[in-house]
């Protein structure tokens, strides 16, 4: 069966919106209603902007996702987001029902089609955290560093993002792990450029990654490469957008990472919390600390304009155990409500 997906492959946008959003209780049939209304929503704003590529994808938190469907169909890997406390720095959860992710060449169709959202949301719910985000120099974060040059892409980037047999109900949909960032700009410019790049693991100026024998076991890039068992990276797809206020020095990564699986971003978020080993912790961290962490499911298209949630068996399947640690998740029967 063709399916649908929400465009969460899309080239670097020079303007981008992330809107966290909380529904209130008894209002789950609207926040349905209003669901089922986004690709038309934003069809109205991106056909008058053909050539800005403007580009929205809606998640779904777990405990919305139980509210308006049953937390019987809830996608296979959907949960909420868990704290991580490392020995040093912490990764916090934080609240959010639902995610919007505006991405485009302009500014302008982000805020308008944000607008309308905000004004369909009265009633139903609030916007609880929303960051600007815009494009730096030479795609560079405001570290200074190039971001998102390692990101998968063509058929890998697909693999790495898309739900796939092993939850069919849910085929074509996609995890995303959202977290705010906010970088001690002081410390990090007291830094020498060398330094500066042991953290990252690259070189600021031309952004090649560092020799294996020299990258220290605390720079970021070490701790995010990860592998399966059978020696196989595993990647996910990040979209992060810098944003920031001069008036009072703020300065921001909005990290958004998309992954078939969140159990990959989780992984890599322990190795730069807790460390690889334990105490080997991310170096990044102590020039950006996380102010917010949701993760949410992001249903493909054919999904939001049409639910069809699916209840899965509690029984266990008759099977034996799966060996990569998956769920044992029993038969999938169609929901009827
Ligand atoms: C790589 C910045 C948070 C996962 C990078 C790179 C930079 C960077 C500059 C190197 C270039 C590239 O390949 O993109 C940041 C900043 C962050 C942040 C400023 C927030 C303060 C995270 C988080 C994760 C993550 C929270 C995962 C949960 C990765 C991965 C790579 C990467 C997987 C590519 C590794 C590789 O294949 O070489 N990041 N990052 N990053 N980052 Fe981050």
């Amino acid at each position: 069966m063709h399916v649908v997906t929400q465009q969460v492959i899309a080239p670097p946008a020079r303007a981008g919106m992330f809107l966290v959003i909380t529904v209130d209780e008894g209002a789950e049939d609207a926040a349905a209603a209003l669901l089922t209304e986004i690709s038309g929503l934003t069809r109205s704003v991106a056909f008058r902007v053909p050539d800005d590529g403007l580009n929205c994808v809606i998640g779904i938190g777990a405990h919305l996702w139980d509210r308006l469907y049953g937390e019987d169909t809830r996608p296979l890997h959907l949960h909420p987001f868990q704290e991580i406390r490392g020995a040093k720095h912490t990764a916090p959860a934080t609240e959010g029902d639902l995610l919007v992710h505006l991405r485009c060449r302009e500014m302008g169709p982000c805020f308008e089609l944000a607008r309308i959202i905000a004004r369909r949301l009265v009633g139903i719910g609030q916007v609880v955290d929303e960051v600007h985000g815009f494009k730096f120099f030479d795609e560079r974060d405001l570290l200074g560093f190039v971001d998102g040059t390692e990101n998968p892409e063509g058929d890998a980037a697909v693999a790495a993002v898309t739900v796939g047999e092993e939850d069919p109900a849910y085929a074509g949909g996609s995890y995303v792990i959202v977290q705010k960032y906010l970088h001690d700009m002081t410390s990090w410019d007291a830094l020498s450029v060398e330094e500066q790049e042991r953290v990252i693991g690259r070189s600021k100026l031309d952004d090649i990654e560092m020799a294996d024998d020299v990258k220290p076991a605390n720079a970021h890039i070490t701790l995010n490469v990860i592998e399966d068992d059978e020696g196989n990276q595993l990647q996910i797809l990040r979209d992060n957008m810098p944003f920031g206020e001069v008036g009072d020095g703020t300065s921001g990564t909005y990290f958004i990472g998309y992954a078939a699986d969140p159990g990959v971003t989780e992984r890599m978020l322990r190795n730069m919390f807790i460390g690889d080993p334990p105490g080997t912790y991310d170096r990044i961290l102590d020039f950006s600390v996380a102010h917010t962490g949701a993760l949410f499911f992001t249903p493909s298209i054919d999904f939001l304009d049409d639910p069809h949630p699916v209840a899965r068996d509690a029984t266990p399947a008759p099977d034996p155990a799966p060996s990569d640690g998956s769920l044992r998740i029993g038969s999938l029967h169609r929901r009827t409500r």
